[in-house]
């Protein structure tokens, strides 16, 4: 008698979950969501900094009006970015780069239609575990930028406030590998300050 054939898929881990705190931590509202959004809408070009983004430089007078991003930028937090992506584009999945291992992110907008999605490895035949980040209206998110992640925007035109964490924060993170770097060390570090 032959023996059963092996079920393949049933033989794999599925990978293991995905978890938000892996991912994102939601953290309190902005108070001048609705002016930056008007900022945006008054500028021409998106084009003006290197790379393929769209991104403009946010006035530091405007931003810092906000004394939760004030308080962030005396704690140098730094490269305050309007990122902007157009409807029916997609921000490739990536991981930024090592010296910015986590953000701040404020989306200026409902955005409906438009997800932020996070990805684990990839598990079995080209399947990865995914959870989404759906940005609640007005609130700031520390977000694992070290997590691979990407937006699919099927919906206007999307406005993403972002700062950057500060390298003092964690381990000497510019100096290490990224498999080095453990999100949840820096979540917690930097969710203690917070
Ligand atoms: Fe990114």
């Amino acid at each position: 008698m032959k023996p059963a054939k092996k079920n393949l898929a049933s033989n794999q881990t599925y990978g293991k979950m995905l978890k938000t705190t892996d991912c994102y931590k939601k953290l309190g509202k902005s108070t001048i969501l609705e002016e930056l959004r008007a900022w945006c809408d008054e500028q021409e070009s998106w084009s003006q900094l290197s790379g393929s983004s769209f991104m403009h430089k946010p006035a530091p007078s405007l931003m810092l009006k906000d004394p939760f991003i004030a308080h962030l930028v005396e704690r140098g937090w730094k490269e305050a970015i309007i990122m902007k992506s157009y409807p029916h584009s997609h921000y490739h999945f990536h991981m930024d780069l090592n010296n910015r291992p986590a953000a701040i992110n404020l989306l200026l907008g409902k955005n409906e239609n438009c997800h932020t999605v996070f990805i684990g490895e990839q598990y079995y035949r080209n399947q990865s575990r995914a959870i989404e980040l759906k940005y609640e209206y007005g609130h700031f998110y520390l977000v694992n930028t070290h997590q691979k992640h990407g937006v699919f925007n099927f919906g206007t035109d999307r406005y993403l406030f972002t700062l950057s964490a500060p390298l003092e924060y964690g381990p000497a993170w510019h100096d290490c590998p990224k498999d080095k770097i453990t999100w949840s060390d820096a979540y917690y570090k930097l969710y203690k300050e917070l």
